[in-house]
C-alpha cells in the first residue's frame, strides 16, 4: 500500500524539489533496490491527489455515458465546436500507454503531442504548464497505475477554420507562456501553495475568465468572471470585488471548497460541483492555501454581461 501523503510532501514543491532530489539520490545510493520502490508508491500517491486536485477525470471520463474511467470521450462543448476528449489510461494502442516521462512533461509544459501536434487550450495545459516536473512526473505515474481502456478516441467536432490544427502555432505564439510556475519569495509560503494550486493545478482562471474572439483568457480579467463560458456556463468573479469575494473570509472560501455551501446557504452547481467533490478531498490546509491566495488577489469589476447573453 502507498503510504498516505503528507502535508509536507505537498506544499510549495517548487520550493523544496532540490532538495528532495538530492535525498532521494542519497538515499538511492544506500539503500538501493527497496528505497526506490518505496518512492515509487508514494509517487503513485502523490499522482493520485494531484489527479483530484486538477478534475482531470471531470473531463477524461464519460460519466454521462457510463464511459470507462480515464477513457475519454466527453464531449466539451466551446465557442468553436465541440471536443471530444481523448483516452489517457495507460492502454498501448488507444490510450498513453507507449509515452515516455520526457513526452508526458512536454505535452503539459508545451501543449505539444509525442507526435509535435500542438494542442487545443481546450486541454488546459495554458495552466498546468505551471506545475513541475516532479509533479507531472508523479501524476504520470498514478495514470499509469490504472487499468488500460481500450477505446479508440473520437474525432473532434469543430467549426471552420478551428479545425486546422496548425493554425494554433501563431496562437500559441501569441498568448501561451510556459511555465514552471515560479513563487514569489517576497510572498509567505500558504500565499505560494495557493497560487500554484489556484494557477497551475486547479486551473480556476479557466472557468472564471472571459477569453477573447480567439480563445485565449483575457489577462486583464482574469478570475473577473464569464457570462457563457466552456460548455455554456457562467462562472462568477472570484476576486476581491466587494460583490464577488470580497465579502467572504477565509474561512467561507475554505467551507465553499470542502462542502460547497455559499456564506448565503446556496448550493454551487454546474462545472463548480465536479470541482467541489474533488477540493474537498484535499487537505484542509490546501483548501487554506487556496483561500489565502484568493483573498490576497486585487478586486476586479465583474465581467459585463455580453448583450447576447442578456436576455
Ligand atoms: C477542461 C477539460 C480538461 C481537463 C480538466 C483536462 N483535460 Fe486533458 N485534454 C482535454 C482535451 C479537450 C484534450 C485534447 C486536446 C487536443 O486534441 O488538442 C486533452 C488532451 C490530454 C492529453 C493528450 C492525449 C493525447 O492522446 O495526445 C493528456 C495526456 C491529458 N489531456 C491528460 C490530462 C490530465 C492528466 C489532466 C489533469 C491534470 C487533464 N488532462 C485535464 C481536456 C481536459
Ligand atoms: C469547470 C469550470 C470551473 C472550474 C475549473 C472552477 N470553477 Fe468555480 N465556479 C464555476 C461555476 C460555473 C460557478 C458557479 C456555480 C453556480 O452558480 O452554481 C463557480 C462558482 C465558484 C465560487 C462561488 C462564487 C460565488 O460568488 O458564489 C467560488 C468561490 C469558486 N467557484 C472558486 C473556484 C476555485 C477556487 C477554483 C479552482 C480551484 C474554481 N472555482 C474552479 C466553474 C468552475
Amino acid at each position: 500500500m502507498p503510504r498516505r501523503v503528507s502535508r509536507q510532501d505537498l506544499i510549495a514543491p517548487m520550493f523544496w524539489y532540490p532538495a528532495s532530489a538530492l535525498l532521494l539520490a542519497a538515499a538511492l545510493a544506500l539503500g538501493g533496490r527497496a528505497v526506490a520502490q518505496e518512492v515509487t508508491a508514494d509517487a503513485v500517491a502523490r499522482g493520485a491527489y494531484l489527479f483530484t486536485a486538477a478534475d482531470c477525470a471531470s473531463c477524461h471520463t464519460d460519466t454521462k455515458n457510463a464511459g470507462a474511467p480515464l477513457g475519454g470521450g466527453r464531449a466539451l462543448k466551446t465557442a468553436f465546436g465541440t471536443f471530444f476528449t481523448p483516452n489517457i489510461s495507460p492502454d498501448r494502442q488507444h490510450g498513453i500507454g507507449t509515452w515516455s516521462d520526457g513526452q508526458f512533461i512536454k505535452a503539459f509544459r508545451k501543449g505539444v503531442s509525442p507526435d509535435g501536434r500542438d494542442y487545443y487550450p481546450a486541454f488546459p495545459y495554458t495552466s498546468f504548464t505551471g506545475m513541475t516536473d516532479r509533479d507531472l512526473l508523479d501524476l504520470k505515474a498514478y495514470l499509469f497505475s490504472q487499468p488500460p481502456v481500450p477505446t479508440a478516441n473520437k474525432p473532434h467536432d469543430l467549426n471552420f477554420p478551428y479545425s486546422i490544427r496548425w493554425a494554433l502555432m501563431p496562437w500559441k505564439i501569441l498568448y501561451f507562456r510556459e511555465g514552471p510556475f515560479m513563487g514569489d519569495p517576497s510572498r509567505p509560503m500558504e500565499w505560494n501553495r495557493g497560487a500554484y494550486l489556484v494557477k497551475a493545478i486547479g486551473h480556476c482562471g479557466e472557468c472564471h475568465s472571459p477569453r477573447n474572439s480567439l480563445g485565449a483568457i483575457e489577462k486583464t480579467r482574469r478570475l473577473a468572471g464569464v457570462w457563457n463560458g466552456p460548455d455554456g456556463q457562467s462562472a462568477p468573479n472570484i476576486t476581491q470585488h466587494p460583490d464577488a469575494l470580497g465579502k467572504w473570509s477565509t474561512g467561507d472560501i475554505e467551507g465553499l471548497l470542502k462542502d460547497g455551501i455559499t456564506p448565503d446557504g446556496d448550493f454551487v452547481g454546474s462545472g463548480m460541483a465536479d470541482v467541489v467533490a474533488n477540493t474537498a478531498k484535499l487537505d484542509d490546509a490546501d483548501r487554506h492555501a487556496i483561500a489565502v491566495f484568493l483573498k490576497a488577489l486585487p478586486a476586479k469589476d465583474p465581467t459585463p454581461k455580453p448583450a447576447a447573453a442578456a436576455r
